[in-house]
């Protein structure tokens, strides 16, 4: 890579944000790890000479603190990989809508699609106009199917979904592509008190690397609005979803624009 790129990834401290930072700065980019543990994330920036910011991502003002460390430290930010996340309960624990525990929820909400938004939100003033320019968000593979022991996670991704091909036109028009990987489970350590349970059952996980590598998949396709299925021991595969039904009664089902 002659030019040096600039990324941001928040959940930095863990699993896959911290396999991603891993594996771009193995790529030569220069980075702004965000999470909100400080011991993880400060360990890894000092190892791989990248800015930490120590912060809880469901706040505005985080996000906007990274993204002015980006531009301070470094002049501009080409990547943003909008990863940090949680589940409802354990993974594969059901969660029972009728007595859910309500912070659980708010957490659970707040994490996978406030913090997308407002890391969107904040990324786009410095990322229009880059060469490069790209977003890639973790979803899931339950962005795509259900997932009912966990239906709030599950909700969550298919928000991530909808929200990265409502946006994948406008953010395109800036020159900018956003896209989402939607990987199957991998053994972090987000799953780690399900992991014997996997293995019992002979259930294959994703390593954390193989979804780094499908992130920077992700971002070299630049596919504006692409879903990327990640399974263990495939290649990403671009799921395409089924057109809807259009009217039976004629006339334009373009969407009239309002000036
Ligand atoms: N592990 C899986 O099976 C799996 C599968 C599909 C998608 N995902 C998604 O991948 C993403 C990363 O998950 P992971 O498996 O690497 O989990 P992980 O728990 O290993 O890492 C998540 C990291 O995000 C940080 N974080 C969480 N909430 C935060 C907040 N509010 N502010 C700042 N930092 C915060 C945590 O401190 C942690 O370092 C999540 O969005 C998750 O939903 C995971």
């Amino acid at each position: 890579m002659s030019e040096q790129l600039v990324a941001m990834v928040t959940g930095a401290g863990s699993g896959i944000g911290l396999a991603t930072a891993r594996r771009l700065h193995r790529l030569g980019m220069r980075l702004v790890l965000v999470d909100r543990d400080p011991s993880s994330v400060g360990r890894l920036a000092q190892r791989l000479g990248a800015v930490a910011v120590v912060g809880d991502v469901t706040d505005p003002a985080v996000n906007e603190r990274a993204v002015q460390a980006a531009t301070d430290r470094y002049g501009r930010l080409d990547l943003l990989h909008a990863n940090a996340g949680r589940m409802t309960s354990r993974a594969l624990a059901a969660v029972d809508i009728a007595s859910m525990d309500l912070d659980a929820y708010r957490a659970t909400m707040g994490v996978n699609v406030d913090a997308v938004v407002f890391g969107i939100r904040a990324a786009m003033p410095a990322l229009r106009g880059e060469r490069h320019a790209g977003i890639v968000v973790t979803a899931s593979l339950a962005g795509l199917t259900p997932y009912p022991p966990d239906p709030i996670y599950t909700m969550t991704k298919h928000a991530m979904v909808g929200l990265v091909r409502s946006l994948a036109e406008p953010l395109a028009a800036c020159g900018v592509t956003i896209s989402a990987v939607c990987p199957g489970f991998v053994d972090t350590p987000l799953i780690a008190e399900a992991r014997h349970e996997f293995i019992a059952a002979d259930f294959p996980l994703i390593t954390a690397a193989d979804a780094a590598a499908a992130v920077e998949h992700a971002w070299r396709a630049a596919e504006p609005g692409a879903l990327w299925v990640v399974q263990p021991g495939r290649e990403p595969i671009a799921y395409r979803p089924a057109g809807v039904p259009g009217p039976r009664t004629g006339g334009s089902t373009t969407l009239p624009t309002v000036q």
